[in-house]
């Protein structure tokens, strides 16, 4: 059925047809960038319409993060007991009329509630959109089909900026929500076409179905020779509780995926992609007018450098690529720290230098291989609720850290807020090299054995 592609990589090669598969389930990560940042250019002519106070204002931005908080939480087990499918359709409806409340808000209220609810399909997205996407790849293209999440988070955040630069002269508020609601319709057709995962439906006994999937999915017969290995793994035992996650065998791998998560949130990346222009602003570099341009450098900064993680993820492997990456973050903001306390003539310069080094590094690492190792680190039996498990810490900590932001600025000044995003960087560097393993080119099924046996550290 699936016309076939010759992609070689050691043994694996994914179809066509999976490349379909995989821009389809991945722009779920476009609309999560798209409705994570949009707000920031619609935000003054939300307040100027429904005359918000400085409190209600930053309620209208947060609340799209509690409902992420809420979304992620509830993907887990729906999506282990409906399949990951189901949940990106319904995630994709409910990012419609998400926009749609949005679009025709007639009070603050309304606001509050489309945000919510378009919260809630972001934070479904987070956690449904990586496991589909690992679940379907072959092994030696996993890392990159799971990067391409983060790539497409990117563009969403990018394609936000641009909307927000083309509406902001006509105070276009409405249209700015209107326009996420196109990728989602088209997402949603296009998901009519995508298979369910392989390893769901053996999980629930439909291995005709799964079989089928596979063949479309796959260029190689590789996978034929894994058969009784992914059945074995993927068959049907006893429903995963949450209770399930602490027992001995999986605490350490649940641990490690939730710290994991919570680092790439306490690092500061948000800082960095909501409030670039008052950082820039700071340093005198930017006038005041200027900062939608320099957001969107950022976004492009941002995008284009995901492309290192894409390329090397699966060659240098996954390990490597954070360290250099977190200790890239780490200087970086050591960097910005400097050029924020001491009185150089070239403390400009440095700054913006060292925030474009830290968005890069993130880009090649924090931000796409945590999605990575969180899709692959969890055996299939408790997979969907770890993975939900670890996404609300990451969108709890999302919050906490763009609540806290401006109020560190004001207590301790730009080079002490950047110095303790800085301590945290170092300690997440120290957290990977010792409790991250390698797991470049390892089968789903391979790690889940190494994880049951207790032998992942
Ligand atoms: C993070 C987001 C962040 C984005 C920036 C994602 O991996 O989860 O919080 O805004 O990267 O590109």
């Amino acid at each position: 059925m699936a016309s076939k592609l010759k992609i070689h990589s050691n043994q694996d090669r994914f179809s066509l047809y999976s490349l379909f598969v995989l821009i389809v389930a991945s722009a779920g990560g476009l609309l999560f960038g798209y409705h994570f940042a949009i707000i920031s250019g619609a935000l003054s002519f939300i307040k100027a319409a429904f005359h918000l106070s400085a409190w209600s204002e930053g309620f209208v931005v947060s609340i799209l993060l509690l409902g992420g908080l809420a979304g992620a939480l509830s993907a887990g087990s729906i999506a282990d007991k409906w399949g990951r499918k189901k949940v990106m359709l319904i995630t994709g409806v409910i990012f419609i009329i998400g926009s749609l409340i949005l679009t025709t808000a007639d009070s603050y209220y309304a606001m509050l509630l489309g945000r919510f609810i378009t919260g809630m399909s972001v934070g479904l997205t987070s956690v449904v959109t990586p496991l589909y996407l690992a679940e379907i790849a072959p092994p030696h293209y996993r890392g990159r089909f799971v990067c391409v999440f983060q790539l497409m988070i990117t563009l969403g955040i990018l394609l936000a900026y641009g909307i927000n630069i083309g509406f902001a002269k006509e105070q276009q508020w409405r249209l700015m929500f209107l326009f996420g609601s196109m990728p989602a319709a088209l997402q949603c057709i296009g998901l009519i076409f995508l298979p369910e995962t392989p390893a769901w439906l053996m999980r629930h006994g439909e291995i005709p179905s799964a079989l089928e999937a596979l063949e479309d999915l796959r260029d190689d017969t590789e996978w034929k020779e894994h058969l009784p290995e992914m059945k074995k793994t993927a068959a049907p035992k006893k429903q995963g509780t949450w209770k399930l996650l602490f027992q001995s065998q999986f605490r350490y791998v649940v641990f490690i995926g939730f710290l994991l998560s919570i680092f790439q949130q306490i690092t500061g990346i948000n800082t960095v992609i909501f409030y670039a222009p008052k950082i820039f602003e700071m340093t005198g570099v930017v006038a005041a007018n200027d900062a939608l341009l320099v957001t969107f450098l950022i976004g492009v900064v941002n995008c284009l450098s995901t492309f290192i993680s894409i390329w090397l993820l699966d060659k240098v492997g996954r390990r490597k690529l954070l360290l250099i990456g977190t200790f890239g973050i780490s200087l970086s903001l050591m960097l910005l720290t400097f050029a924020f306390l001491s009185k150089w003539v070239l403390n400009d310069a440095i700054a913006v230098i060292s925030v474009m080094c830290y968005v890069i590094c993130f880009a090649m690492s924090l931000g796409p291989i945590t999605w990575v190792i969180l899709s692959e680190i969890y055996p299939l039996i408790i997979r969907g609720k770890a993975i939900a498990l670890a996404l609300f810490a990451n969108w709890f900590f999302n919050y906490v850290v763009s609540l806290t932001f401006l109020v560190l600025l004001d207590k301790l000044g730009a080079g002490g807020t950047f110095f303790f995003y800085g301590l945290i960087s170092l300690i997440s560097f120290a957290f990977i090299y010792f409790c991250i393993p390698e797991t470049k080119g390892k089968s789903l099924e391979e790690i889940e054995q190494i994880v049951t046996r207790g032998k992942f550290r």
